[in-house]
């Protein structure tokens, strides 16, 4: 490998702390790293152990966020939800200092009961008890039943 290797991983590159247990949502796009907390919950009033680093150099993006959440594996719904702001996002779970588990998120075609439509006439945001329901496009979400389209502000709909 006759070219710089700038992942940040290497010790003298190092930006952001190992953590002992948890989970590291790595090669998330540069920018994004903010709608990732948003979409875990995490706006630090509850103590959570939570580091971040924005527009690190990267291998396999030019410039990539990576947040690293101590003492919290993530569900299938968040890591669903994730992958729609964080399409090439690999999710590494740490046991003890050792990642055990690492998997790239997939985008699902179906969204249920995650995110509320904007739409205020939709049936989903009434008083009836109908579960949200978006699909999911290359560039957004709709919603499957008044078809509204969101394209950039899918983490402002994470139902909390
Ligand atoms: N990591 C961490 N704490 C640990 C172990 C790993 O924060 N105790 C982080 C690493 O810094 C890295 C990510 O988790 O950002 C994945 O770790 P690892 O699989 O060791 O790195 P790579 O092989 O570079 O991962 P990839 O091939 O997915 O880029
Ligand atoms: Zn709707």
């Amino acid at each position: 490998d006759d070219h710089d290797h700038h992942d940040g991983n290497d010790d003298h590159e190092l930006r952001v702390s190992k953590i002992r247990d948890g989970t590291v949502i790595d090669h998330v796009h540069g920018g994004q790293a903010l709608n990732v907390l948003a979409i875990l919950g995490i706006d630090g009033t509850e103590g959570e152990e939570v580091s971040v680093g924005m527009n690190v150099p990267s291998d396999r993006l030019a410039r990539k966020d990576i947040v690293k959440v101590e003492g919290r594996e993530l569900s299938q719904d968040e890591v669903d939800v994730l992958s729609l702001i964080a399409p090439d996002a690999t999710i590494n779970i740490v046991r003890d200092y050792d990642v055990v588990e690492k998997h790239r998120v997939e985008r699902p075609d179906i969204v249920e009961g995650v995110l509320s439509c904007p739409n205020a006439g939709c049936i989903t945001t009434g008083d009836e008890p109908v579960t949200s329901r978006f699909s999911v496009l290359e560039d957004g979400v709709r919603c499957s039943y008044c078809g509204t389209i969101v394209r950039d502000e899918i983490a402002s709909l994470i139902d909390t």
